[in-house]
């Protein structure tokens, strides 16, 4: 019996150097909101979506044909640019057979840092079970990288780590202080998330911006099951490699319980 891969989280980008990335999956959490983001353009059809860390470097897209910017700073939209951070903006087909370009002001950064990783993959509630599907079958090691705030921790990516270690853990090997705490904090959640997810820093951010909207919808389980990953430095869909036996478990059924 092969030794099992392992599944670890790291609370904040500042802590990426400590954690070894060759030959490991990184999947990147920015639930509030880049990375639900994400999954709405890939999911409606986008071409790609290039993470890029500076808004000079988005702002450098502009007007080429069959691209579209987006800058987010601080949760508002950059003035400039054609669109901000909230999922709303990517429905009704706006992406459907574009290039979307993507700033924002901590999960962009994330991706970059985690660029030198085997894979690095984009998960939130929104692709819940596709992603935790893709993660068991491609059975590596796997580090759960949060984007956090500016460096800091976050409740809601970490929370989201802790969903994912809870309801993947027998494919694992999971043996760190992170994984644990972040698994406790989603056990202690999960019952009534929004509520949880109120008290966080980004939350108050957001809900003084007038998004609250954003966050409900960013705390949705299995809206899609597009997985985007990184491929020469653009998210596009991963194809589903689904050798699983039997019923995988949905979170929508877990939250449910
Ligand atoms: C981030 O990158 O920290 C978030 O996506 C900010 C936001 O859009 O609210």
């Amino acid at each position: 019996m092969p030794d099992k891969a392992t599944l670890d989280v790291c609370l904040s980008p500042g802590l990426l150097p400590l954690y070894p990335l060759d030959n490991k999956v990184v999947v990147v959490i920015d639930v509030l909101r880049a990375t639900t983001t994400m999954c709405v353009a890939i999911d409606q059809g986008a071409i790609k979506v290039i993470p890029v860390e500076t808004l000079e470097e988005c702002f450098s897209y502009k007007g080429k044909e069959g691209y579209i910017i987006a800058g987010e700073r601080n949760g508002r939209k950059v003035e400039g640019f054609d669109f901000g951070n909230s999922p709303f903006e990517f429905m009704n087909g706006i992406v459907k057979g574009k290039t979307l370009v993507l700033s924002t002001t901590n999960g962009t950064r994330a991706i970059r840092l985690a660029k030198n990783a085997h894979q690095v993959v984009i998960g939130g509630f929104l692709n819940f079970t596709a992603l935790t599907r893709w993660i068991v079958n491609e059975g590596k090691d796997t580090l759960l990288l949060c984007s956090g705030w500016r460096d800091k921790f976050n409740l809601e990516d970490t929370i989201f780590a802790g969903a994912v270690i809870h309801h993947t853990q027998e494919h694992f090997l999971v043996d760190s202080d992170s994984a644990f705490a972040a698994e406790k904090l989603y056990l202690n959640s999960r019952r009534n998330m929004f509520h949880f997810v109120k008290q966080s820093s980004h939350y108050k951010r957001l809900a003084h911006l007038g998004v609250v909207n954003d966050v409900k919808y960013c705390l949705r389980p299995d809206l899609t099951d597009a997985v985007p990953v990184l491929k020469d430095g653009a998210l596009v869909r991963a194809s589903i490699k689904d050798d699983l036996e039997g019923e995988f478990f949905s979170l929508n059924n877990q939250l449910k319980k």
